[in-house]
């Protein structure tokens, strides 16, 4: 009877333990491969691979919520999501909202136009039209370099709240070029009939976001990071989504 009882007591132990492993709420804009995109109604990609990756030598659980790239910070302000991971520039803007982790990603802004026309870089100027995701630094940039300093009329910009629909505007030619983040450039000229035709280098740094002052998921964050990066994880990921 007491040996029943001590194992009932165990199990009891064990599967409350199991069970406490916190779930968090990881917030992403699924519009951005290889970081991170839909494939079989599944969200896929480089970064949902990390943070999976983060949680499981962390010991914690994650749950993926899709939103538009600028509800991201909102979401993590009000406490609808816990993590934002979502090829985020840590700008220093954002910095005064949220706590980025570490970066692990480097990039620069790319100028995209329709494979078979003949824009070039001057696209950026006079009566062109220019898609972007909203909110995003692709965004920021224009307003500060070209409306700001007059080589383009603010009507000119045209936001997307996905950069699935800044894409299709260029495709359908309602917009001349699109301006994005590198290497999500340089995966869209691979899939479909666009083309780089210019290189803004911004040196942006990528990092995942959490609540300002939530020391201690940041924590668990940057030591799962430098833990995947150090157990040749991070090596394998990469190879997957960036490898030739
Ligand atoms: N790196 C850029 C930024 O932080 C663009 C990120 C867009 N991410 C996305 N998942 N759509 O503003």
């Amino acid at each position: 009877m007491k040996k029943i009882f001590l194992l009932f007591v165990i199990i009891s132990v064990l599967a409350l333990s199991l069970g406490m492993a916190a779930t968090y709420i990881v917030g992403t804009s699924a519009d951005f491969p290889p970081f991170e995109y839909v494939q079989n109604g599944k969200y896929v990609g480089f970064d949902m691979e990390l943070i999976n990756a983060i949680a499981n030598v962390e010991g914690f659980k994650v749950q993926i919520r899709d939103m538009s790239f600028d509800s991201l910070i909102p979401a993590l302000k009000a406490g609808v999501i816990d993590i934002a991971i979502a090829g985020m520039t840590i700008t220093n803007e954002r910095q005064k909202i949220v706590d980025f982790s570490d970066p692990y990603w480097y990039a620069n802004q790319d100028v995209i136009v329709k494979k078979d026309s003949n824009f070039n870089v001057t696209v950026l100027c006079g009566n062109h039209t220019i898609g972007v995701q909203t909110g995003t630094t692709g965004d920021l940039w224009v307003s500060d370099n070209l409306v700001k300093a007059g080589y383009l009329n603010k009507n000119n910009v045209k936001r997307y709240q996905s950069f699935i629909y800044s894409l299709q505007a260029l495709l359908n030619g309602s917009v001349d070029a699109n301006v994005l983040d590198s290497p999500v450039a340089e995966r869209f000229a691979e899939m479909k009939p666009v083309k780089i035709v210019a290189t803004l280098v911004t040196g942006e740094s990528y990092g995942i976001a959490v609540r300002k002052g939530n020391s201690e998921l940041l924590a668990k964050i940057n030591d799962g990071l430098k833990k995947v990066k150090s157990s040749g994880e991070m090596t394998k990921l990469i190879d997957k989504y960036f490898g030739k």
